[in-house]
C-alpha cells in the first residue's frame, strides 16, 4: 500500500454515495460477525450499547487501514470498546479479519466514509476518544477538499466527544499538521495537551499503526497531537 502517490488505501471515489451510508438487507460478511458492522446496524443514530452489548466507553478510529491500532488497543484495554471506520472496503475487511482472528469482542469495524458517519450516525457526547492517524494528505490543491481532517469533521468530533474526552491526531505531513493545529486552535473547548515521544517497540507489531511503523523505521519526522475536550 502506498500513499505518497495519492492512490492511498482508498479514495473518495470508492466511498459510498454521498447521500447516506448504504443500507444492507443482509450482513455482508456473516463469517466476520460480530466484528464486521453492517450499515443497517448503525441507525441513525447508532446505539453503541447494541453494537457492543455493554456500556463500556467507546473509542472511535477514523481511517483504520488494516487495523493495527484497533487490534493493539483492543487487546491492551479490554474494558474499552473500539470502533474503526475505514473507507476502503478491502482494508476494512482485512482489519475485521485480524480482529476476528484475535476474537477481540470489544472491537468492531465499519466500511464507510467517516465524515458522513460522524455527521449522521454518532450521538452527541457518546465517545470517550477519537483517533485519527496518518490521514491521507491529498497533496494536489484540487484534491485538498477530500481531506478527512477538516472543519466539518472537527465540529462533529467536538459534538460527539463526551466532556473530558480525548482526540489524538498523528501525521507525517508537516503542512497538514500545521492545518490541524490551526483548526484546533480555533476550537476553545479543546485543550492542547503534551504528547510524549513513543517508547521503543518491543516487537514488530508494537507500533501505533501500520503507517507509524513504516515511517518510524524509515526515520521520517512524525507530528503528534493530543487534545482534551472540556
Ligand atoms: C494513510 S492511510 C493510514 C491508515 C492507518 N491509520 C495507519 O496509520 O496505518 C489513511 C486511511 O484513511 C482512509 N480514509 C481516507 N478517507 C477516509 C474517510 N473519509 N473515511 C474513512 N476512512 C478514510 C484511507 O482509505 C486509508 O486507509
Amino acid at each position: 500500500m502506498t500513499r505518497d502517490s495519492e492512490s492511498s488505501q482508498g479514495s473518495v471515489e470508492d466511498s459510498p454515495s454521498p447521500d447516506s451510508v448504504p443500507q444492507a438487507e443482509q450482513p455482508s460478511h456473516p463469517d466476520l460477525a460480530p466484528f464486521w458492522v453492517d450499515p443497517a446496524q448503525c441507525g441513525p443514530p447508532i446505539s453503541w450499547k447494541e453494537i457492543f452489548g455493554n456500556d463500556h466507553p467507546v473509542e472511535l478510529e477514523i481511517g483504520s487501514g488494516k487495523g493495527l491500532f484497533l487490534t493493539n488497543a483492543g487487546t491492551a484495554n479490554p474494558s474499552h470498546n473500539y470502533f474503526g471506520i475505514e473507507l476502503a472496503k478491502k482494508y476494512a475487511r482485512k482489519a475485521a479479519e485480524r480482529i476476528a482472528k484475535r476474537k477481540l469482542l470489544n472491537v468492531r469495524m465499519l466500511a464507510a466514509d467517516a465524515r458522513l458517519f460522524m455527521a449522521r450516525h454518532v450521538p452527541d457526547a457518546s465517545l470517550r476518544a477519537v483517533h485519527v492517524y496518518f490521514p491521507d494528505p491529498w497533496w494536489k490543491k484540487r484534491h485538498k477538499k477530500r481531506r478527512v481532517f477538516a472543519e466539518p469533521l472537527v465540529k462533529d468530533i467536538e459534538r460527539a466527544l463526551e466532556p473530558g474526552g480525548d482526540l489524538w491526531v498523528v501525521t507525517d505531513v508537516e503542512e497538514y499538521f500545521g492545518v490541524i493545529c490551526e483548526l484546533m486552535a480555533s476550537r476553545p473547548l479543546f485543550e492542547d495537551l503534551e504528547t510524549a515521544e513513543p517508547r521503543s517497540p518491543e516487537h514488530d507489531q508494537d507500533y501505533l499503526t501500520n503507517f507509524e511503523r513504516k515511517y518510524r523505521i524509515e526515520g521520517r519526522p512524525i507530528y503528534r497531537k493530543h487534545y482534551r475536550r472540556s
